[in-house]
């Protein structure tokens, strides 16, 4: 069959328009191709081109970098990945499981709870590789902090006149992705409460993923609530449980801190 633009009017069957134009998908100046077939093929040549698939590798990993930086995740978490995991082959699948299916956990707004009573066990560690892939696979915002730098950061913009408190709590309320380390490390207080549920609520109520690490189990971290005289303690857990269905997990095993400075100490 003989195309319609088999004599193409447009650019004499070069392919080319003799202009120059900018691409936005790959950053790059090139030539502007014509609509015809001839045109079509030599864009999609130029497209699969060693200086286009390099251009446009760049710019995704500027957007990850960009990512990682607006995440805050401390530096010492950020090369973090499923293979940095030693010895946790349970705990892996199940990361594994969480990061494939991510898309379908998003729309449900499905987060993780990752808990153990002692500490060195690598909690910090795994949820970090959750972010980091996150961020590296699908290039979703996210938020890494501990839930006592949360309260610090919308408490400094109480002080500070140039800071909207009202943006701050905000940030938290509607980031895409927000992991909160150390859950119940310090004291809670009434203010400290009323914060932390109206996050949690609107993130439920809006289907936002949210994850967190702790050293109380769920039902120990209502009970320290309680232990404070917070009124109606469940009203945390309660939300916690529907987020993380699924995904609440106690990590076991043995303190990775001591087994390093052991390890360290014999090689001395
Ligand atoms: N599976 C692992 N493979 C290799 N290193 C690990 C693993 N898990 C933890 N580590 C290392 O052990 C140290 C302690 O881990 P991490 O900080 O994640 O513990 P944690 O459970 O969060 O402790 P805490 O309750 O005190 O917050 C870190 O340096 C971490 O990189
Ligand atoms: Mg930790
Ligand atoms: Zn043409």
């Amino acid at each position: 069959m003989i195309s319609k633009f088999a004599n193409c009017l447009e650019c004499g069957n070069t392919g080319l328009l003799d202009k120059k134009v900018y691409y936005p998908f790959c950053g790059l100046i090139g030539e502007e191709y014509c609509l015809c077939a001839t045109g079509d093929k030599a864009f999609r040549r130029w497209c699969g081109s060693e200086e286009v698939q390099k251009a446009i590798c760049f710019i995704r990993q500027e957007e990850v970098n960009k990512a990682l930086a607006f995440s805050e995740i401390p530096s010492h978490w950020k090369e973090k990945t499923p293979v940095s995991l030693e010895g946790q082959e349970n705990l892996i699948l199940t990361v594994n499981r969480y990061l494939d299916g991510f898309p379908k956990f998003r729309e449900q707004g499905i987060g993780m709870y990752l808990w153990s009573e002692g500490s060195g066990r690598g909690k910090t560690h795994v949820l970090s590789t959750v972010c980091n892939e996150l961020i590296q696979r699908y290039l979703v915002p996210c938020i890494f902090m501990t839930e006592e730098q949360m309260y610090f950061r919308i408490r400094e913009a109480y002080q500070n006149p140039a800071v909207s408190e009202k943006k701050q709590y905000r940030k938290f309320m509607e980031a895409k992705c927000l992991f909160l380390d150390d859950l119940g490390a310090t004291k809670i207080t009434p203010w400290k409460n009323e914060v932390l549920t109206g996050i949690l609520d609107y993130r439920l109520n809006h289907r936002l993923p949210t994850f967190f690490t702790s050293n109380f189990s769920p039902e120990g971290y209502e009970q320290n609530l309680q232990s404070s005289s917070i009124a109606r303690p469940g009203r945390i857990t309660s939300r916690i449980y529907e987020m993380c269905r699924g995904f609440i997990l106690e990590v076991k095993g043995e303190d990775f801190r001591k087994k390093l400075a052991f390890k360290l100490q014999n090689q001395i």
